[in-house]
């Protein structure tokens, strides 16, 4: 038997004894009740005894010691485990016996396969396939028993450990005898990568696994990482490699994964098993200058990991920039001189494609592959994600059948441009599954690398990955909820009722952070004026904070640190995070504005400033210091990509709170406005002194019943106010008040409309008054115009209706959906800023042309064109996804109004593979703002009823939202909340 293939089975029975974890919706065959087709491993407080071969792999002692205590952990029974020959086991009388081993190796299973002839076509020679089953006469004088070689499920969370999950006791405990069985996984190669470890996990390793001193990432660290990756059902790991030499920190780490099964590689910018720079030290790392010294070293790095399971990454990354041409040369000049140190290390006979290879297509690596680049054709090709979740490239239909297979490497963790994203989880589990599914569609499924960052605040997000991969056909777009709320369940041992309220939960929380990832918020990234955005966003932080704090109380203290680690900590910081930085964006504009409320404001941000390092010591102090440093990641006070060094505040300012504001005691600042009244401001008009009274306007098909006008102090002085309507039409909320600013600083006013039904159709005009008095100062006097537009529409009409001058679709909301040879425009539960994606599927590489695709249409009213021209903008809000199919089909779509000729859009223009494509980068790229948006503008448009089509070219294509501006589009960061539908 070869190495190759000893391995094989060696992880194939791995699996089956590891991985009793719970593997989330995955085919189950263990139960906690008795039927006739169950084999008993627990009842009545016994156990079946567990035997196996002494001969066998230390690996497969190791893991079958573990599915021992596992059994414990579940029943509190347990299990006799020993090791038995043929010749011996008849001493066990009457018990019927769990028999565990390797085909091959134990001499135990060998003789039940030769005298059972038992069927094992399912699982010989397929990658990590298992079995598992009951079988009569065994062995002489065993006249029945349960025999492993597979893989399934059973009670204890693969994080038992990793995020404290507890062991929900059951007295029994079966499994079907007739068996279970998995074939070969959709991935072969399964996996994650520590990267950029500094501060979080690289401080708390330290402190918990090396008394203080020595390398943090030894065996003891790595001997926890490598029975979480099996119980995940991964294979596969990149190590530590921010400071970390893998193979020389601790020279057990090597044997220790080999041991495991777990197979090892470097990243994608460390050839040749080693970790690169930190082991280098020949310098420099010049392959035209100093190849010597470098191939020496790779060699050392071949010979070093030879006795192992490893893949080993090819090129080299960081040339001294020279001509395209050369570099292609040099590259593949390296790649030669890699297969020669291979076939040297390995011996001269070696077939060379027995040892996996991998190289990654990343940055200009990319390009160079799409110039002719020439790889050998059984090197994995590792194609990236643009390190924002967006895979950049897939095989083409070409290339689908070269025998090294495609990959993908994907991130959830992230230090770059435009920003760092490393604190707590803002990546949706619905964007991972649309993309990865891609990558199925695309045959890239050889081996997918997942950057996990520190691993701990991403728990859920890494299992979905390597679950997905383990069997991609069990998720689809329309069932992810049913992972979330299975893997609540298991974590926190709750009825299928709270399982579903921590679904929400979950979905909310990823969805408000991947909105825009909490390192790059400010205070004016939500509108504090439009839409009252701001104020929604925190409002949906709100009802989160209250429904997890339920959840949370519910609980028993056993599970309450797995769901604060897992659940509860990320809102607690997400929600305290969006409330300061709002508070610090509010307190700014206050205090241009004059209002003495600015102040408080000032105090809440030091107040939520300082609340957000309580919330980080609560996580470090969990569990007395279990996980102390896991949080230590700094998040607040960026001004470029890179981390700051310490938090820091974000900048506050104060009014002179002893000396009253220019124009008198009141301030008046209406809805939808910068500006403030009486006095001067920059944002009152546009020359910002002498300007008008504000006009606010509302309309019979507006998001909101009223609109606001608050008033505040802007000084010492305290006053009396009375709020005036010169229509009855118009209701104010109130007609007088006192303001102070020790006890009422700020008064919010709404106006709104007694009773639509009075108005007469179109604009109806009036005055509001607003007037202080206080003592020893003049009476102020501030009007604002307000404007009640009653809009009529044609009976009959069904859709969408403008209200101030613009109309805001969701993309989910079709008026009509038109299949095309079976395939039609498809909703993705869940995913993007708002409410869901829409794209084509089935996906198959099919493209259309324009107009001739699959279209869905949205049907609106408009009694508006943009300033009368007739013209409308419409804005396509679509996911950031990339032109990853080739370069000759980009990703395209039409876009028509009524029976006009549809417009070709390409959301991603053409670019060089090494480049991202112009709109990407930047704090307000298509990345950062978690959008990619498209405009188009229809001309010769009339107000009335209309339809637009969105039309399908080419696959992948995620639309979001439509926007329609008809001239009364405001700024936000969402756009403007969903139109009213008649
Ligand atoms: C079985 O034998 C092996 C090899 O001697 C030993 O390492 C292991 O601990 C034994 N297992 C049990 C359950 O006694
Ligand atoms: C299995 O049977 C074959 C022939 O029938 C025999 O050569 C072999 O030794 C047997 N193996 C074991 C482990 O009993
Ligand atoms: C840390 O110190 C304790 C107490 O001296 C010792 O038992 C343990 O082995 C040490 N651990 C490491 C990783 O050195």
């Amino acid at each position: 038997m070869t190495a190759q293939r000893l391995l094989l089975i060696t992880t194939a029975v791995l699996f089956l004894l590891l991985h009793h974890a719970v593997g989330i919706g995955q085919e189950t065959c263990v139960s906690f009740q008795s039927s006739s087709s169950t084999f008993s491993i627990v009842s009545g407080q016994r156990a079946a005894p567990v035997l196996i071969s002494e001969e066998d792999w230390p690996g497969v002692q190791l893991a079958a010691s573990d599915f021992v205590a596992d059994i414990e952990r579940v029943t509190g029974v347990k299990p006799s485990f020993r090791n038995v020959t043929t010749s011996n086991i008849q001493a066990l009388g009457s018990q019927t016996p769990i028999i565990i081993g390797t085909l091959g190796k134990s001499s135990l299973i060998n003789q039940i396969v030769n005298t059972t002839g038992l069927d094992l076509s399912s699982i010989q020679g397929h990658w990590e396939a298992f079995l598992s089953r009951r079988v009569e006469n065994p062995l002489p004088g065993v006249s029945s028993a349960y025999v492993i070689i597979g893989a399934d499920k059973r009670g204890v969370s693969p994080w038992y450990w990793w995020a404290d999950v507890p062991t929900t006791k059951q007295s029994q405990l079966f499994v079907s005898a007739s068996g279970c069985s998995h074939g070969s996984p959709t991935v072969k190669y399964r996996g994650i990568f520590f990267n950029d470890e500094q501060p979080a996990l690289q401080n708390w390793a330290q402190e918990k696994f090396t008394n203080g001193t020595g390398a943090p990432f030894n065996h003891l660290f790595y001997r926890k990482v490598f029975e979480l990756i099996l119980r995940l059902r991964g294979n596969y790991l990149w190590p530590a490699m921010w400071s970390g030499k893998f193979a020389v920190d601790d020279p057990l780490n090597q044997p220790l994964a080999d041991f495991y099964g777990v197979i090892m590689g470097t990243s994608h910018q460390e050839p040749m098993m080693r970790s690169t720079p930190n082991e280098f030290t020949a310098l420099p790392w010049d392959y035209s200058t100093n190849s010597d010294a470098i191939k020496q070293y790779w060699l050392e790095g071949a010979q070093r990991a030879r006795p192992y399971e490893s893949i080993f990454t090819l090129g080299m990354r960081g040339f001294v920039p020279l001509s395209e041409e050369t570099n292609i040369q040099l590259l593949e000049g390296v790649i030669s001189d890699q297969t020669e140190i291979l076939k040297q290390a390995f011996g001269g006979d070696v077939d060379i494609s027995t040892i996996p290879q991998v190289w990654t297509l990343y940055n200009e690596v990319e390009d160079y592959y799409t110039k002719g680049l020439q790889v050998p054709d059984y090197v994995t090709l590792l194609w990236s994600d643009d390190n924002w979740g967006n895979i950049r490239g897939f095989p083409p239909a070409s290339e689908r059948n070269r025998t090294g297979g495609a990959g993908v490497y994907y991130h959830l963790d992230y230090v770059g441009e435009p920003r760092n994203y490393k604190w707590i989880t803002s990546t949706q589990l619905e964007k991972v599954h649309e993309q990865l599914s891609l990558a199925v569609a695309r045959s890239s499924i050889k081996l997918w690398i997942l950057n996990v960052g520190d691993l701990k605040p991403y728990e859920r997000e890494v299992e979905f990955f390597l679950n997905y991969g383990w069997n991609s056909t069990r998720w689809n777009h329309s069932n992810i909820n049913q992972y979330v709320s299975a893997w609540a369940q298991r974590e926190f041992d709750v009825s299928a009722a709270t399982a579903g309220t921590i679904t929400q939960i979950v979905g909310n929380l990823t969805r408000f952070n991947a909105r825009r990832k909490p390192e790059l918020l400010n205070g004016t990234t939500y509108s504090l004026i439009n839409y009252r955005e701001a104020e929604t966003v925190l409002a949906g932080w709100g009802t989160l904070l209250n429904a997890s704090d339920r959840v949370y109380n519910s609980l028993s203290q056993t599970f309450q640190p797995a769901y604060f680690q897992l659940v509860h900590h990320p809102i607690l910081a997400g929600s305290n995070l969006a409330n300061m930085y709002v508070s610090a964006g509010l307190n700014r504009m206050r205090a241009t504005q004059a209002r003495l409320s600015a102040n408080s404001l000032a105090d809440t941000v030091e107040r939520l400033f300082n609340i957000d390092y309580d919330i980080e010591e609560r996580y470090n102090s969990l569990l007395n210091g279990k996980w102390n440093h896991i949080m230590d990641q700094t998040h607040i006070g960026y001004d470029y990509w890179q981390q700051p060094m310490q938090n820091s505040m974000p900048p506050v300012t104060r009014i002179q709170e002893r000396k009253q504001a220019l124009p008198g005691v009141m301030r008046v600042v209406p809805e939808g406005t910068d500006g403030a009244w009486p006095g001067d401001n920059r944002h009152n008009c546009r020359e910002g002194y002498n300007c008008p009274d504000w006009t606010l306007t509302i309309n019979n098909f507006d998001d909101f019943e009223n609109r606001y006008i608050d008033l505040g102090a802007g000084g010492p002085a305290s006053f009396q106010f009375t709020a005036v309507a010169n229509a009855s039409w118009v209701r104010l909320s109130t007609s007088r008040g006192t303001i102070s600013p020790r006890n009422k600083v700020e008064q919010r006013v709404f106006a709104s409309v007694v009773d639509w039904s009075q108005l007469q159709d179109g604009a109806n005009g009036a005055k509001i008054t607003f007037t202080a008095t206080s003592s020893g100062h003049q009476p102020s006097v501030v009007n604002v115009s307000f404007v009640a537009t009653k809009n009529v529409l044609p009976s009959g009409f069904k859709g969408f209706v403008e209200s101030k001058g613009v109309i805001s679709i969701e993309a989910a909301h079709t008026s009509r959906n038109n299949a095309v040879d079976g395939t039609a425009w498809t909703e993705l539960p869940g995913l993007g800023r708002t409410l869901s994606g829409l794209t084509p599927l089935p996906r198959n590489d099919q493209s259309f042309a324009i107009g001739a695709g699959p279209t869905v249409e949205y049907d609106f009213f408009n009694f508006n064109t943009i300033g009368g021209s007739g013209n409308l903008n419409v804005t396509l809000y679509l996911s950031p996804s990339l032109n990853a199919a080739t370069d000759q089909k980009p990703l395209a779509f039409g876009v028509a109004l009524d029976s006009g000729a549809p417009i070709r859009v390409q959301p991603v223009p053409a670019s060089s593979r090494k480049d991202k494509p112009l709109g990407w980068g930047s704090e307000c790229g298509w990345v950062a703002n978690s959008i990619n948006t498209q405009n188009i503008t229809f001309t010769g448009v009339t107000p009335g009823a209309h339809t637009l089509k969105v039309s399908m070219i080419e696959i992948a294509v995620v639309l979001q939202k439509i926007v329609i501006n008809a001239g009364g589009l405001a700024d936000s960061y969402l756009g403007p909340p969903e139109s009213r539908i008649v």
